[in-house]
């Protein structure tokens, strides 16, 4: 037992091996493709939530530090996507580095970072959707569009909407990132509007106290607060990037393109978040930042309701794009899991015809509905940053390990200052998931002690490398 859980993956070069599905994206696809995950519910509703309650006006210092654990973990991730590669990602590498059981376990982590955030950013979604139709004068009855938790049924919007990004992801692969795409150039657009606007309307004195909060506080009810505890929270804005190392098999040039489309999008991201909260706390006191729509509601309060509805309409756009994009990384990982044998082969199975695996879509899309449809925002997206940040930290470590292990593999992208980034990578993420408040540790340790079960009920009598070793 104690070998089983420790035999790891042989790395080959696989890029030339047909899994069925199909190689068609290119350098740019694969950097909207990043940008569609990553510009999303972070930036467009928990900036508001985190300067309101946690970091006052120096929400923009708790993104810079966000901002540079995410650097280091997408550096190494640039260099395991480049050389150990395959659609599974942290999961992939830590099968390579750390062995089966720990393989598991942070494939395990990434289907809750995953598929929790897609159900987050619905949530997100529907609190824009639900604005722009009373705009209009087309409410929606509040039970339809809040969970349970909140006083309401169902957050119908929210389900409704991952339905019909399933129905995308089964047409096909081009099909969606060709609609990314066009989505994405409506959220830059969006974006600049809000800049432009935004950049001649700041009042100084909005800025001031500057850090109302201090950097740290744990407060009697569990929960945390200060510049730190922001920063824990709007990590979720960088969560994302990694999605793009998902995409390995359907790359026309992984090795060569991956690294790029990873730092490049996180790069661009990191400056427009500066840029936006910035601007966002400088418009308007950080107390009236606390709603579901802060962006759109900030430019309203200064006057611009025309540019306000505007916005709300590209974030709508916007959000799609970072649920299709995560949707789609969510069904590539449960694909690499199955065809190694630790979950059922049920999953891996692609269709001839649309060749995407259409099983995990649906089977996905329809969990994901119903959890977006009965649980709020704030909690869902504590657990997707734990999860998240816990799988940076092992891709950190992987990138050591297998510069220890195998230091003769071909390696087209090198991490700068190794093992200086990938241990800074490592501290800096691990200080992240401290901040985060215990009852997100409490859920998190629940999810992951489901998974190690499975893992010894099911995964380690029917992987795929046990068998090759009866054969051998
Ligand atoms: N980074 C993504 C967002 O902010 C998950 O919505």
């Amino acid at each position: 037992m104690s070998l089983q859980i420790f035999r790891t993956k042989h790395i080959t070069s696989d890029n030339d091996i047909d899994y069925g599905l199909k190689r068609c994206l290119s350098t740019w696809d694969l950097a909207f493709l990043g940008i569609g995950a990553i510009i999303g519910t972070g930036i467009f509703v928990l900036t508001g939530i985190a300067a309101a309650t946690q970091s006052g006006p120096a929400v923009v210092v708790s993104f810079i530090i966000a901002g540079f654990a995410c650097t280091f973990a997408a550096l190494s991730y640039a260099e395991l996507a480049s050389a150990v590669g395959g659609c599974g990602s942290a999961y992939g590498y830590s099968y390579a580095a750390f062995g089966e059981m720990l393989a598991w376990i942070i494939g395990w982590d990434l289907l809750l970072e995953y598929g929790i955030s897609v159900a987050a950013v619905a949530n997100g979604w529907s609190g824009y959707f639900s604005n722009a139709l009373s705009a209009i004068g087309m409410p929606l009855p509040e039970a339809l569009t809040k969970a349970p938790k909140l006083g309401g049924l169902i957050n119908l919007p929210a389900s409704a909407i991952i339905l019909v990004l399933m129905v995308l992801l089964i047409i096909g692969v081009k099909q969606s990132a060709k609609a990314n795409n066009a989505m994405v150039c409506v959220k830059l657009v969006t974006i600049s509007v809000f800049i432009a606007i935004a950049a001649f309307n700041v009042n100084p004195a909005n800025w001031h106290p500057f850090m109302p909060f201090g950097w740290f506080q744990s407060l009697p009810d569990g929960k945390t607060s200060g510049i730190l505890a922001g920063a824990s929270i709007v990590f979720f804005a960088y969560v994302g990037f990694d999605a793009v190392s998902t995409a390995a098999e359907e790359a026309e040039n992984p090795q060569r393109d991956l690294p790029v489309g990873i730092v490049a999008s996180l790069v661009f991201c990191t400056v427009i978040y500066i840029i936006v909260s910035g601007l966002l706390t400088g418009v308007v006191p950080y107390t009236d930042l606390n709603v579901s729509s802060p962006v759109a509601h900030a430019l309203k309060l200064i006057g611009f309701t025309g540019a306000s509805a505007l916005i709300s309409t590209g974030v709508i756009a916007g959000l799609t794009t970072v649920m299709l994009v995560l949707y789609y990384a969510l069904t590539r990982i449960i694909f690499a899991m199955s065809r190694d044998g630790l979950l059922s082969s049920f999953f891996s199975e692609v269709n001839h015809k649309t060749k995407t695996p259409v099983r995990v879509i649906v089977l996905c899309g329809v969990i994901m509905a119903l959890v977006a449809g009965f649980m709020p925002l704030g909690d869902l997206a504590e657990l997707v940053n734990i999860g998240t940040l816990a799988a940076f930290v092992l891709v950190c470590l992987g990138v050591i390990v297998l510069r220890i292990t195998k230091p003769e593999m071909a390696r087209p992208f090198r991490t700068p200052f190794s093992p200086l980034f990938p241990m800074l990578g490592m501290l800096s993420c691990g200080a992240l998931m401290a901040f985060l408040p215990t009852l997100t540790w409490l859920r998190f340790i629940i999810w992951l002690t489901i998974g190690l079960i499975i893992y010894f009920v099911y995964s380690i009598h029917h992987s795929k490398l046990s068998r090759v070793n009866e054969l051998a």
